[in-house]
């Protein structure tokens, strides 16, 4: 699996506002299972149904592949909220994968309100591969929920800590 990289750090800052300041657009990483997940997602691509350009998608091979270290690197590079897609409960193609996942992505989302980063930056959704309009209501909720509790605060915690090594 392919975990996000360097571009992960780049600022978000990406358009301007009405006002004309930047407005702000969360860094979002969506692990996709390889089965229905992307599936849903070239559908809704073959639909052209539009999701926020801010969500990356990192696909592999069954969501009971991403381990608790993975989800946690991401939010310790800087992304701002991360979502885990996989098959309906019941429709893994490796069985028990997606139950995996779930109990892991709990596990991450009670670490997470434990550090102050908050929960919600974090999800999990099943969906089937003919769900594409549900592959994109899961990222357009996300996105919002991001968008209103901000920034990962890890993020500024380590530009403090870079202009602190600059002085
Ligand atoms: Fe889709 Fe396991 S193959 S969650």
């Amino acid at each position: 699996m392919i975990l996000p990289n360097q571009r992960l750090f780049d600022t978000n800052e990406r358009s301007a506002g009405p006002s004309g300041t930047p407005e702000w657009e969360p860094d979002i990483v969506a692990f996709c299972c390889s089965y229905c997940a992307s599936s849903a997602a070239a559908l809704a691509g073959s639909k052209r149904l539009e999701y926020p350009a801010c969500v990356r998608i990192i696909q592999t091979p069954c969501t009971g592949k991403i381990g608790m270290e993975h989800i946690l690197e991401s939010f310790e590079k800087g992304i701002d909220g991360v979502l885990v897609v996989g098959c309906l409960e019941g429709g893994c193609h490796f069985v028990e994968g997606n139950l995996r996942a779930r109990k892991r992505t709990d596990r991450v989302r009670s670490l997470l309100d434990e550090i102050g980063i908050r929960s919600e930056r974090l999800r999990m959704v099943n969906l089937s591969d003919s769900m594409a309009a549900g592959f994109v209501q899961s990222m357009q909720e996300i996105v919002e929920a991001v968008k209103g509790l901000g920034p990962n605060p890890l993020k500024a915690l380590e530009r403090r800590q870079e202009s602190a090594g600059k002085l």
